[in-house]
């Protein structure tokens, strides 16, 4: 396992660990990504998805997102599009800027992605999405350029080996495979054989993801598929010391006991982290909506999630959190 901390690496970019936080939108934000790397174990964490069009429009709110600040890194910038779209030109946007690793969407099922022929429709036309791969690996002038992709369409389609063979002929240095065709979207469970079979078909890094939730399904995804590196997408939600806990595992150390005022400060630090970087609007949307995700980890705060839901400012929320330090745990 030792051996695996230690040899992770993309195109030129050497990474601490093998475990990588998912590119989420709306999720997966710069107060998110440094919350997760301040807790540990991350080893390469990825951007909000960016529309390569608004890239090349210059539309600052979308240009911030592939501008983070040197300890957000390693950071890999994703964008998506489709073969029509600006690719090319926005990575090589994104690599002038410092980039350090470009990765192309290939996977999102979600219509605003997909109406646009981007995301997992590339999946559909191989021999184009290879060209366009190639065009950006010329465009980004020896930056590593890496692709996520699902299994395939659908069930019958399972067309992964054969597109990361094509895109690894391409020049992309390493590829992601969401374990599940773009029509299941998150339904069922993570197809380990069906990643196993993209392991087998190149010799370039595959990253397994799908369900991870634990070091003991980490284990399983690197074993049963021989992956060189495991990303982990809505447990993090929950947990974001999962990375440190799977990084401590893979070097064999025992996982770091959390109690629950340690959540509770966790989740001071993401408040903080978002009044920082963001805003305060921000904070309420986020403390708001994942309050009951993080309530996952803490036993009964029903009371806590109630006061989280329906404050009306960051200090309440903050208030809140810090009451429940002192509140003895109800087993
Ligand atoms: C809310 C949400 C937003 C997501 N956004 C993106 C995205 O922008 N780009 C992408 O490649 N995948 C995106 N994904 C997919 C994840 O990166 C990941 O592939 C998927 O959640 C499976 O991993 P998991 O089981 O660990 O969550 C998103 C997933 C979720 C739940």
């Amino acid at each position: 396992m030792y051996a695996r901390m230690a040899q992770m690496r993309i195109g030129n970019v050497k990474l601490e660990s093998p475990v990588f936080l998912a590119p989420m939108a709306g999720i997966a934000d710069l107060p998110f990504r440094l919350l997760c790397r301040e807790l540990g174990g991350v080893g390469l964490a990825g951007s909000e998805l960016l529309n390569a069009r608004a890239i090349v429009q210059g539309r600052d709110a979308i240009c911030n997102k592939a501008l983070p600040p040197p300890e957000d890194s390693p950071l890999s910038v994703q964008i998506y599009g489709s073969v029509e779209d600006p690719l090319p030109e926005a990575a090589a946007w994104a690599v002038a800027r410092g980039a350090q690793i470009i990765d192309i969407n290939m996977g999102c099922p979600v219509d605003k992605v997909c109406k646009k022929n981007g995301g997992s429709l590339l999946l559909k036309t191989p021999g184009r999405t290879a060209t366009l791969a190639k065009q950006i690996v010329n465009a980004c002038d020896g930056v590593p350029v890496t692709a996520k992709i699902r299994l395939g369409w659908e069930e019958g389609e399972l067309t992964a080996p054969d597109i990361a063979k094509r895109l690894e002929d391409a020049g992309i240095a390493a590829i992601t495979v969401h374990g599940r065709t773009t029509r299941q979207m998150f339904r069922g469970s993570a197809n380990l054989d069906g990643i196993a079979k993209v392991v087998e078909a190149i010799s370039i890094p595959v990253i397994g993801n799908g369900d991870i939730n634990s070091p003991e399904s980490a284990e399983r995804m690197f074993q049963h598929t021989k992956c060189s590196g495991v990303m982990i997408g809505r447990h993090a939600m929950k947990a974001p010391w999962i990375f440190d806990d799977i990084s401590r595992h893979l070097r064999g150390e025992f996982s770091v006991f959390r109690d629950r005022n340690t959540k509770i400060q966790i989740i001071l630090r993401h408040l903080e982290l978002i009044l920082e970087y963001r805003s305060e609007r921000a904070a309420l949307h986020c403390m708001t909506n994942r309050i009951a995700l993080y309530g996952k980890t803490l036993g009964h705060i029903k009371p806590l999630k109630e006061r989280v839901r329906l404050a009306k400012s960051a200090d309440e929320i903050r208030e809140a959190l810090e009451a429940w330090l002192t509140v003895e745990t109800v087993q």
